[in-house]
């Protein structure tokens, strides 16, 4: 293990975020790091630039002996699973060494608790239609069995991956296949992990984070076009098209399966937005989530401002 640069401010532990360049770990970095707090961060590649908060730790999660090294110390730990071939493996390997370090760990991933019938029952019938996922289903179930005082943390959809297919979008073509599906910005889900990683008074247990609104392709399609001011079509129902916007937005492995095989459902199944789940977003926030047309105005405006 190798650390590339360390600027602790003195006085309190610092919270770990492990596969810290990932999407929801990056923007929740970027949150702690707004609200001053120390962190140590895990990556697996050297970071070229200094970052004055940040402790940057370089090494694999697959080496039990980085990760005892890592958890030394911290307050708390952040871990997104991450789409890799092992992925039930690397996560029974934070569990124990979370544990072992009697540390409190805030998972984000995908999970349905099986802690009430209903949920056991939705458990079974998620196994049932996406067999994909069996895998990332056991992974939240072994967090919840193993970790009583975890916090996890299980949000809808994400904005942000349409980021990933920015090229397409801004050529006037929304690739990715939709039918109806709740989705949530990615800064959201980091607002609500800092506070999972910070306030010791944030509940275990599982929370889900969503947007305000279940969004079709077609919708999703027309923010971009007002956003952009010119046309955007949806082409998410052609597979042809979306298959090669696939493999040019991702390169091949297990992310792209992963997406594969969510977008395949994810075009034919319907989803309604739970109140429940809005409501429960807007307490953790304190505020409502945000919308995903001001989300996309927002990502225009900053790619504007960057050209300009
Ligand atoms: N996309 C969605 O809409 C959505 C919705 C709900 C839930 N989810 C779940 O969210 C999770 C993915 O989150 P994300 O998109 O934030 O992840 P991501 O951007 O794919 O990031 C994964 C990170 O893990 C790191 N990593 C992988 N293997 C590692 C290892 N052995 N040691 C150290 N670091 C390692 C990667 O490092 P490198 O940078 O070095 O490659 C990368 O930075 C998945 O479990 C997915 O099912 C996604």
């Amino acid at each position: 293990m190798t650390q590339t640069s360390s600027h602790q401010p003195a006085g309190s532990a610092p919270v770990l975020v492990l596969a810290a360049g990932g999407t929801v770990a990056g923007a929740t970095l970027d949150e702690l790091r707004r609200r001053d707090v120390a962190v140590r961060a895990l990556v697996r590649r050297p970071r070229p630039a200094d970052d004055p908060g940040i402790e940057w730790v370089v090494g694999d999660l697959r080496d039990p002996g980085v990760l005892t090294a890592a958890l030394r110390g911290v307050r708390t730990v952040l871990y997104v699973t991450p789409h890799e071939n092992d992925e039930t493996a690397m996560a029974d390997l934070v569990v124990r060494a979370t544990r072992a370090a009697g540390v409190r760990l805030v998972f984000v991933g995908v999970h349905v608790s099986t802690r009430t019938v209903r949920g056991w029952l939705l458990h079974h019938v998620f196994r049932l239609l996406l067999p994909a996922y069996v895998p990332k289903l056991k992974i939240g179930r072994m967090v919840e069995r193993t970790l009583p005082d975890a916090a996890l943390v299980v949000p809808s959809n994400f904005y942000d991956n349409d980021l990933t297919f920015l090229t397409d979008i801004e050529a006037g073509e929304y690739p990715t296949p939709i039918r109806r599906v709740n989705r949530v910005a990615v800064s959201d889900i980091a607002e609500v992990c800092a506070d999972a990683l910070t306030d010791p008074a944030f509940p275990a247990g599982t929370h889900g984070v969503s947007g305000p609104a279940s969004l079709s392709g077609e919708e999703s399609a027309a923010a971009w076009a007002e956003a952009l001011g010119r046309p955007v079509r949806y082409v998410g129902n052609d597979p042809e098209a979306w298959e090669a916007a696939l493999c040019r937005g991702i390169p091949e492995g297990k992310r792209r399966r992963d997406w594969r095989n969510s977008f395949r459902a994810l075009g034919r199944m319907s989803m309604k937005t739970s109140p429940r789940d809005v409501e429960e977003t807007t307490r953790l926030l304190g505020r409502p989530p945000l919308d995903y047309r001001s989300w996309v105005a927002a990502q225009v405006r900053s790619r504007a401002e960057v050209g300009s």
